[in-house]
This record gives structure tokens, sequence and C-alpha cells, in this order.
């Protein structure tokens, strides 16, 4: 029996990213554990999630930390002693430092709600709404030491409708996320991705180094 991939999960926010993996892991189709979930929004929903189920969670609460290097040591401390092989920013509204993300090199993904490079920081979905692009969509990513930067892992488009409101947009991006997170950490937990340069590949049975996921968009 292969062992599970221990992951930890950093939230800020509803967590409905969060509720994606457990409902996949919950189903059987995520063959993964997660050891703890770590938000800086003690207020955040996600923790109620993990709270319902059964999952360590706590809030480290970036504002009681006089800088980023002292929150993030804080971070670390509770991270460490769980061993995770991944570490998962699911909603995460926090810049991890160069510092940080050195220490777990190509150990953190994160969800963008565009594609990436498009739209990068905050509010992406209103970004691509107020641009007039006809399609936006999502990305998974390896976080390096920029904002919304690092090799694609897996993106998935999404049709802009002329009745779109940023919130219908929004929703729309966002069934789109909970399908690809999960699914490149599928990726990840099958020991198949391969970093080269800016480009990430999958390994096929033979080794052979395959295109990245394409996701054709959704009907
Ligand atoms: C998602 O669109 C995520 O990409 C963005 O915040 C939204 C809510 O995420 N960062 P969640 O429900 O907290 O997972």
């Amino acid at each position: 029996m292969t062992d599970l991939l221990k992951i930890a999960v950093l939230v800020s926010g509803s967590g409905s990213n969060l509720q994606s993996i457990i409902d996949q892991i919950d189903q059987g189709l995520l063959r993964a554990s997660i050891k703890v979930v770590i938000s800086n929004n003690p207020q955040a929903f996600a923790l109620e999630r993990a709270r319902r189920h059964g999952i360590p969670h706590l809030a480290i609460n970036h504002l009681d930390f006089a800088s980023r290097v002292d929150f993030e040591a804080e971070i670390s401390a509770r991270l460490n002693p769980h061993a995770v092989d991944l570490i998962v920013l699911a909603g995460f509204m926090r810049v991890l430092s160069p510092g940080f993300i050195r220490t777990y090199p190509q150990r953190i993904i994160n969800i963008h709600p565009a594609l990436l490079p498009s739209f990068p920081g905050v509010n992406a979905q209103r970004q691509a709404w107020d641009y007039g692009v006809k399609f936006t969509g999502c990305t998974v990513h390896f976080v390096d030491e920029g904002v919304d930067t690092g090799p694609i892992i897996i993106q998935s488009v999404v049709p802009v409708y002329d009745g779109d409101s940023p919130e219908s947009l929004s929703d729309r991006i966002l069934r789109e996320e909970h399908r690809i997170l999960p699914q490149a950490i599928r990726l990840y937990a099958s020991k198949k991705l391969v970093v080269q340069g800016s480009r990430v590949y999958i390994k096929d049975g033979k080794g052979h180094l395959l295109p990245s996921v394409q996701n054709p968009p959704p009907a």
C-alpha cells in the first residue's frame, strides 16, 4: 500500500476549494490525507469545514505578528511536525516570502481564479470581467518566489457570457477551481509531474514526458 500523500492546506476564506479536496478524499477519488488546515483569518469558514471533518486546524493571524518573517516562522513551526509532502494554498490571501518558498521547493501549489499570467493578484475574476475577455478560467501552479507566477500544472478555460456579472463569472470559475485543484494534487501524488524550467510535464508509464494537462472548456 503506497503511503498517502500528506498535505497541509492554507486558507483565508470560505474554504470551498478546501471542501473540494475533502469531498474527493471522502469519495475515494483522491488518495491524500489532510494533516492540518491553517488560516491567517480566524473567522474563515474554512476552519469550520475542517472542524466538521475532524481535521486538525488553527488560525495564525498575520495581524498578531510584527513582521511577515515572524508570521511565516509560526506557520512553519506549526506545519513542520506534520512532515507534509505538499502545501496547498486554497484561497490563501497572504503573499509568502521567497525565504518561505525556498524552504519548501516545488512543494507548494496555488489555485488562482484566472488564466495566468493574465490577471494576477486579487479580484482576478473581476479584472477579467472588467477587461471584457471572452474566455478566462483558473490555474493551478507551483509557487515560486514571484506572485502568482511559477510553473503551471493545470489550467481550465471558462467562457464569459454577455449577460455575466462579476459574481456569475466567479461562480463559473469556482466550479472549475473545484475540479482542477484536486486533479493537480492527484497528479502530484502520482509523482508523474516533471518540471523543466517554466514547463510542467507529466511522465507516462514509460517515462516519456507528455504535454501538460489540457482541460477542454466546459460545455
Ligand atoms: C476562490 O476563487 C479562490 O481562487 C480565491 O478565493 C475564492 C474563494 O476560495 N483565492 P475558497 O472558497 O476560500 O476556497
